[in-house]
């Protein structure tokens, strides 16, 4: 499937038909959710009470995804695609719902358009939405009936780390099997039907607990009531494990791990699973932020690296000179301490950190294929 529409020189024109919508698109999103809940009203009850502070979350992840088929290789997209078609599964919905969803979105489309738009341009848009679509209800219909579409779980202890960072370990009430690495999207009951996607920070453990880090952001509606409103005890819920970060265990190469602010998540999961099978290879871990609050578990990775010689530890902050770290933002300082010519690298952080870093190591002369991080991801967090 991926490669045909990986390799359609069509994926053009979808990009075209946004760039016609321009500045339109909001009004074309709100046509798309009125026309779904007055066609079918069914659907309204799997989106979150508040439309409002949600509405272009769905089609702008569609578009997102649709898009991206383009620069993803084939195996990419069908692993990120599979992973979403199972995750759906927690929002219930069904293959009709895939239907009503396609319609309206070619529909707002061909509202929005223009005379852009055509019978041909309306196929590309059709054989792609069905594509991705197929792709993910196979998905979906072919987990094992006794798998959960999602997990409960409850919140077995609570750390506010700064102002705004807390550190939630929370254990599911059936076993949740997951890679170092991935992540997880959440559901808190402060926030009923609101899901965001969290790293899990830590590797598969014997009690099944996961460690979830989350900074709550400026008007967050999910990981400010994570942070302020977060108490052991809280039942929360997890999605099916997604992503695909993780080391190349056959590599010969060190290993340059790169995590920005609560992106030590994954970093840190995927440290604590070398632990167990690492000999020989050098890591070297940067951690940055703008100030040392926000290297709020910097006490842990110290002591990690104390009990494994191949561990080194850099943390960098870009804006506090008294503290005793390197100084800036870690693309700058990352570059300092290189060349990183002969590492896998690994970056976690913010769609911008990670643009960042990625384009400072090219520049460096790190091939593209050393450089790692979770691609889809990324492309549906970047705004
Ligand atoms: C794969 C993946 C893994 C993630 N892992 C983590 C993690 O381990 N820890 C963690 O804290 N977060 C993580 N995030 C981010 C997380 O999913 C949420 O996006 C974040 O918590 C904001 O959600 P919210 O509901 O509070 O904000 P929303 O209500 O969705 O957004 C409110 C406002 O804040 C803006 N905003 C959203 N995110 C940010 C941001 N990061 N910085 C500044 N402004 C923002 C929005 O544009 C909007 O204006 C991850 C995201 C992805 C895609
Ligand atoms: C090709 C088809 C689809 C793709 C590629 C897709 C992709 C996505 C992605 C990536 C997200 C995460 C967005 C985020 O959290 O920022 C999402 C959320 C969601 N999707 Fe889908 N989806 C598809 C079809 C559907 C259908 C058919 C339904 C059901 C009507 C649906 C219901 C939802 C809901 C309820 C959310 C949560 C939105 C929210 O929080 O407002 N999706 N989708």
């Amino acid at each position: 499937m991926s490669k045909e529409v990986g390799s359609t020189p069509d994926i053009g024109v979808l990009r075209e038909t946004l760039t016609t919508i321009g500045d339109r698109a909001d009004k074309m999103i709100g046509y798309f959710y009125a026309k779904l809940f007055v066609e079918y009203p069914e659907t309204r009850e799997l989106f979150p009470l508040q439309m409002d502070v949600q509405r272009s979350r769905l089609i702008t992840a569609i578009i997102r995804v649709l898009q991206g088929l383009e620069d993803a290789g084939p195996a990419g997209i069908d692993r990120f695609l599979d992973q979403l078609g199972r995750d759906h599964r927690k929002f219930e919905v069904r293959p009709d719902h895939y239907v009503a969803v396609g319609r309206c979105l070619v529909a707002a489309l061909r509202e929005y358009s223009g005379s852009y738009w055509s019978p041909a341009v309306e196929a590309v848009w059709v054989d792609t939405y069905e594509l991705v679509a197929r792709r993910m209800m196979n998905a979906a219909s072919a987990v094992p009936a006794d798998v959960p579409p999602w997990w409960d779980a409850e919140v077995v202890a609570f750390e506010r780390r700064s102002h705004d960072i807390a550190v939630l370990t929370v254990r599911p009430t059936r076993p949740y099997p997951f890679r170092a690495g991935q992540y997880a999207s959440l559901s808190t009951p402060h926030r009923p039907r609101l899901w965001r996607p969290y790293s899990i920070a830590n590797a598969p453990r014997a009690d099944g607990t996961l460690e979830f880090h989350v900074r709550a952001v400026v008007a967050g509606w999910v990981s400010s009531a994570l942070v302020w409103r977060g108490a052991v005890g809280d039942k929360i819920q997890l999605g099916p494990p997604m992503g695909t970060l993780e080391i190349d265990p056959v590599s010969l190469r060190d290993v340059l791990l790169i995590a920005g602010g609560t992106g030590l998540s994954p970093v840190k999961a995927l440290l604590e699973d070398m632990t167990t099978w690492n000999r020989g290879r050098g890591v070297t871990v940067f951690y940055g932020g703008k100030h040392r609050d926000h290297l709020y578990d910097l006490a842990a990775l110290r002591d990690l690296a104390r009990g494994y010689r191949w561990l080194t530890v850099v943390p960098a902050v870009a804006d506090d000179p008294a503290f005793a770290a390197d100084q800036g933002l870690l693309p700058e300082v990352i570059a300092r301490r290189g060349p990183w010519l002969r590492h896998d690298v690994y970056i976690s952080g913010s769609p911008v950190m990670i643009r960042a870093t990625v384009r400072q190591l090219e520049l460096d002369g790190v091939k593209p294929e050393r450089i790692h991080f979770d691609d889809f991801a990324d492309r549906w967090a970047s705004g």
